[in-house]
């Protein structure tokens, strides 16, 4: 679904990520986790073109959407390819970004509206269908700031939905939570992962880590360390680095 090779990437000067490379497979849930400034959004944000990459290259179910030429520079695929490439995949940010002057309903209808074209009567059985998956039908009306944040990161979730991605990408969803909205918003992602949603999950929550997703991704300083099914990487992690971090997480 997803094929990102030798990934580098320097914030002036300073090496963020190192060559980093993943392949994420339909219906796949990969949780990436490490240490806070290993450079775990920078590459979540690299892969749906947030940031520049300055090598490497970034295929999604078979279209490049970047490659680097022989003489190691990166180059982008054309803006009109790029732009359908970037719209398979749905992004969940840690800090929600809803349109705090659209409703609920209406944070879900804009992007279908505005990029593919639909009319409102178009978008709105979809939006609406979406807002009862998330268990958000009865606030279709309210404004995000009247919205806690456990139910302000559903309505995220079902915005990035609305565009149909084969891909969904989420940055630490729960961490500006209360410990008792992260467990709702915990279970409409298992939810996704049950229908079989391909996930790329950045996250602090080792349960779910450890129980919805199925592979987990160990990334330290900039590089990919260890990328394991999820069983496997909980019961038998011989590394050092990942002993100690998980030491300190759990
Ligand atoms: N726009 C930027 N300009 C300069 N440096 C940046 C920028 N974005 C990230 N960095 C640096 O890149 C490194 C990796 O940051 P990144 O946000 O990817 O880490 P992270 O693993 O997501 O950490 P956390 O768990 O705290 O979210 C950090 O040293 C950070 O300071
Ligand atoms: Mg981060």
């Amino acid at each position: 679904m997803v094929q990102a090779r030798d990934i580098s990437k320097a914030f002036n000067g300073n090496e963020v990520l190192k060559k980093v490379s993943l392949d994420i497979h339909k219906g796949e849930v990969m949780a990436v986790i490490g240490p806070s400034g290993s450079g775990k959004s920078t590459f979540l944000r690299c892969l749906n073109h947030l940031e520049v990459i300055d090598a490497g290259s970034v295929v999604v179910e078979g279209q490049t959407l970047v490659s680097t030429n022989a003489q190691g520079q990166a180059q982008y695929a054309p803006e009109a390819q790029m732009r359908a490439i970037l719209r398979r995949m749905g992004m969940v940010f840690q800090g929600f970004n809803l349109f705090p002057h659209l409703s609920v309903i209406e944070n879900i209808t804009e992007a279908p509206m505005v990029v593919k074209g639909l009319t409102r009567d178009q978008v709105m059985p979809k939006a609406q269908e979406l807002l009862r998956k998330v268990g958000l039908q009865e606030k279709a009306d309210a404004y995000p700031a009247r919205l806690s944040g456990g139910q302000k990161q559903r309505v995220a979730i079902a915005r990035a939905l609305a565009m149909e991605p084969d891909i969904m990408l989420f940055d630490e969803p729960t961490s500006a939570l209360d410990p008792e909205l992260t467990g709702e918003v915990l279970r409409t992602m298992r939810q996704l992962a049950e229908e079989h949603m391909t996930m790329l999950v950045v996250t602090h929550e080792m349960g779910f880590a450890r129980e919805v997703a199925n592979t987990v991704v160990f990334m330290d300083q900039g590089s990919l360390i260890e990328a394991k099914p999820a069983r496997a990487f909980f019961e038998d992690c011989s590394h050092a680095r990942i002993r100690s971090f998980l030491d300190n997480m759990l």
